[in-house]
């Protein structure tokens, strides 16, 4: 298999391949037809290639939260369907993105592996059987969770496996293309399973995924909560968040990014501050975070005196893998495994700070992918102004697609 003459490491998607004579039975043609034959396989599947070639249907979050209810449930069969059918053709799309690699990061095992996963999900999705009844959707919902549980660590297996592919890859335009399309499109469908699957609870203020009446005070202090004890635990001390704005805002929104992008942003901010400031520890400047609520967008800003982004960094901040942690003090990257940090954060278990270069070139992909943008402004030698800013989901302006 490609996977054991390319050194990978675990289980594989391909379909079984009849028994292979022992390898001692082997001369070297044989073997390299074998590898050639598992090469192809990964390339020649034409269920994959025909649902590659038809478009995604993406939806308005205006369109997910008017058919996320009936009386009757029967959104609940019409969700499942969608889904059905779309999954597998974003799936393909993402397939055909890892075979346009350049071949040396193609082979990479961790990349295979993650090019698997998808294969492998390809399969499942396509293979399940028309979903009729109740007992029909129940069983899919099982599938999702899998899948969900399936791909978690994509974000990190992709981290690791193309950082040890960047010394052959120099070219940025080369990858960044790849990851912004391979990480938004799983925060897509990600939100579509969990949408679905949220659809059958019964919590109020939620349809699904969507909270109807959101207050972006109140996600943003769950988040400073969340950076203020991982960055005690790595520096002894925290700076304070005042938030201030908009604080009593409320409307419609998906929660689901943000629960991604706060936590980056502010451990970020916490960074800078505690790192600028090893002197005096205890008494750091606080963080401002302003809410800014308006017909088109929501802006939240982090504002810290972490001493600012120096000018010849700026450029290379949003780019994957760049990051000074090896320049801090505080190299989280000795202490522990390599983690996916959302996963990490929703699990409420204690993260590293920093160290994956990842943090902002992924949160400004997903602010993109949702119709609004991450921008930085950095006053050297003071601190950093960081703008997030999201499109409303109600209905009255332009709205994005997932
Ligand atoms: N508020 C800030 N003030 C000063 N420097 C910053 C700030 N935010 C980011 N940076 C710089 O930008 C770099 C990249 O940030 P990014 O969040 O992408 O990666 P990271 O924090 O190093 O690792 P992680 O993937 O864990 O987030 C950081 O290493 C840091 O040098
Ligand atoms: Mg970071």
């Amino acid at each position: 298999m490609l996977r054991r003459v390319l050194g990978g490491r675990r289980g594989g998607a391909l379909p079984p391949r009849p028994p292979a004579r022992a390898a001692a039975d082997q001369t070297p043609p044989d073997l390299a037809r074998e590898r050639s034959k598992a090469v192809t396989s990964f390339y020649h599947q034409p269920a994959i290639d025909v649902a590659a070639e038809k478009p995604s249907v993406r939806l308005t979050p205006t369109t997910m939260l008017y058919s996320g209810r009936s009386q009757d449930g029967s959104h609940i069969l019409k969700s499942a369907r969608y889904l059905q059918q779309e999954l597998p053709v974003r799936i393909a799309h993402r397939i055909k993105g890892f075979r346009s690699l350049p071949f040396i990061i193609g082979c990479n095992p961790t990349i295979l592996h993650v090019h698997e996963l998808y294969i492998r999900a390809f399969q499942k999705l396509s293979e399940f059987p028309p979903i009729q009844a109740r007992g029909d959707e129940a069983r899919y919902c099982a599938l999702l969770r899998q899948l969900l549980e399936d791909h978690k660590d994509v974000v990190t297996l992709l981290a690791e496996g193309l950082r040890e592919c960047r010394r052959h890859i120099q070219d940025e335009r080369l990858l960044r293309p790849f990851l912004d399309k391979t990480l938004t499109s799983r925060l897509g469908m990600r939100m579509l399973a969990a949408h679905h699957l949220a659809l059958h609870e019964d919590k109020p203020d939620f349809v699904g995924i969507i909270c109807t009446r959101l207050s972006p005070k109140k996600l943003i202090e769950k988040w400073v909560d969340f950076a203020r004890r991982l960055c005690e635990h790595q520096y002894g001390n925290a700076p304070r968040v005042r938030i201030n704005g908009h604080v009593a805002a409320r409307f419609p929104f998906i929660p689901l990014p943000l629960d991604y992008v706060l936590p980056e942003l502010l451990k970020n901010a916490m960074r800078a501050t505690m790192e600028s400031h090893l002197d005096t520890p205890y008494n750091v400047p606080d963080i401002v975070v302003t809410i800014a609520n308006n017909d088109i967008d929501l802006v939240i800003r982090i504002s810290d005196r972490g001493g600012g982004i120096p000018h010849e960094l700026l450029d290379k901040v949003t780019e994957y893998h760049f990051s000074t942690a090896e320049a801090s003090a505080q190299d989280p990257r000795l202490g522990g495994p390599f983690r996916n940090l959302l996963d990490l954060s929703n699990s409420g278990q204690a993260g590293p700070m920093h160290g994956f270069g990842f943090g902002l070139p992924t949160s400004r992909a997903y602010a993109e992918y949702l119709g609004g943008s991450l921008c930085l402004q950095s006053l050297q030698g003071v601190g950093t102004d960081v703008y997030l800013r999201l499109r409303h989901i109600d209905g009255k302006g332009e709205s994005f697609r997932i």
